[in-house]
């Protein structure tokens, strides 16, 4: 089957975050009294993590099977038929493997990470992460009142890397009991090598953390390139907690259903017991990822290639347009992180400059990616290639105006 990615579908009137959210999201102001530019309708958007792209019919068709069955009950995951396809999608494209008793679920990785730190740590106790971050590792500490270490990535040359050094003496203060790892890296796209891995992984077990690695991003990679799950890395380290869903790549975090795979049995006791949902799953999410994971590899590669081009397109057109600007394509997500700092004055907020300049709704700087991403811009190019031309030209007509 070939599926059309070029296809423009209008999000008007389905609630949708990216559609109808953006004011409260990036600029903080849900009664809609900031004044913009542009009308709702003239914006395009390249902000939140989900695509604009149909999901696969065949995820479609479980869900509307499913719904054909009438009654729409309490659920929650009793036979096989879900961890069999999840399990066999792991072995399949990660040669990886877990024990069924470490699988929990979630309504997602947000509310996953919220319950986790509070399980994790004690009022006193620290948590690490890398930055830039995605925003919601840090929302996660603040909820839970636990106490963060940034440890700043490295940047250079377009490309960023680990801060080894920094990361070890963050993971040293004696108060550092948990490490939230992004497994590829969201917003820089950086996926890790297995000896980046097990280097991060030595440090953790050096100063006995304990280590959640978010890889919602794992199965959207540039062509050719291969995730390596930290857990297939640290084979038998116990206090190892691993995030995974389908919500990212086929475009169903609507489902708001994750894999969580808790191999301290003490952590994951908690992690149950706390469970605001008291264990129950939403029935149509878990036909639609099944779905996914038993019959999405058709679509997942078509969608790989179609956003593999996106990138190639964005490269080449900043690389004529704007040499200063620093962006490679990076190994996975269909997010482009790009550094504008060189074009743009000194102190530009980059979410009302391209809003407000641009008609273009982006998520960049520190106050959406935590820390260490003053400049940057994060563009999602999981969207038809027409409106990423048209955004790339007002983008382009915005820094030379600007
Ligand atoms: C690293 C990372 N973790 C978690 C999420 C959200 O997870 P969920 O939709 O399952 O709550 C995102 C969404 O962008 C993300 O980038």
């Amino acid at each position: 089957m070939n599926y059309n990615f070029d296809q423009i579908i209008d999000r008007s009137n389905t609630n949708a975050l990216k559609k109808d959210g953006w004011r409260e999201y990036i600029f903080k102001d849900p009664e809609g009294k900031k004044v913009f530019n542009f009308s709702d309708e003239e914006f395009i958007h390249m902000w939140v993590a989900d695509m604009e792209f149909r999901t696969a019919d065949e995820i479609i068709d479980a869900i509307k099977c499913r719904a054909d069955h009438g009654i729409i009950g309490y659920t929650t995951v009793y036979n096989d038929d879900y961890p069999n396809a999840f399990a066999s999608w792991c072995r399949r494209r990660y040669g990886f493997g877990f024990g069924r008793e470490e699988l929990c679920y979630s309504a997602g990785i947000i509310p996953a990470l919220f319950e986790l730190v509070g399980d994790i740590c004690g009022p006193d106790d620290k948590v690490v992460f890398q930055t830039p971050s995605y925003g919601f590792f840090k929302h996660a500490s603040t909820y839970n009142g636990r106490e963060m270490l940034f440890n700043r990535m490295k940047y250079s040359g377009g490309r960023w890397e680990m801060n080894f050094d920094d990361l070890a003496e963050k993971c040293a203060d004696p108060s550092a009991k948990l490490l939230v790892f992004c497994n590829p890296q969201n917003p820089t796209g950086r996926v890790w090598t297995e000896e980046e891995l097990a280097r991060v992984g030595q440090i953790a077990v050096d100063n006995d953390m304990y280590i959640i690695s978010d890889e919602i991003h794992c199965d959207i990679q540039r062509s050719g390139v291969q995730h390596i799950p930290m857990a297939r890395v640290m084979k038998d380290y116990p206090k190892m907690i691993t995030c995974m869903s389908a919500s990212k790549c086929f475009n169903i975090a609507g489902l708001q259903l994750a894999n969580v795979i808790i191999r301290d049995p003490e952590i994951r006791e908690k992690f149950r017991a706390n469970d605001k949902l008291a264990g129950f799953l939403n029935p149509l999410s878990i036909a639609g990822m099944q779905a996914a994971y038993e019959h999405g590899e058709d679509w997942l590669r078509q969608m790989t290639e179609y956003v593999d081009e996106n990138f190639r397109y964005v490269k080449s057109f900043l690389d004529e347009n704007f040499p200063e600007v620093e962006f490679e394509i990076p190994d996975a997500t269909y997010l482009a992180w790009v550094n504008f700092g060189k074009v743009l004055p000194a102190g530009t907020d980059v979410n009302d400059f391209f809003a407000n300049n641009a008609g273009v709704l982006i998520e960049g700087g520190d106050a959406l990616f935590v820390d260490n991403a003053e400049g940057f811009v994060r563009l999602n190019l999981a969207m038809p290639r027409s409106l990423i031309e048209e955004a790339m030209d007002r983008i382009a007509d915005a820094i030379r105006r600007a």
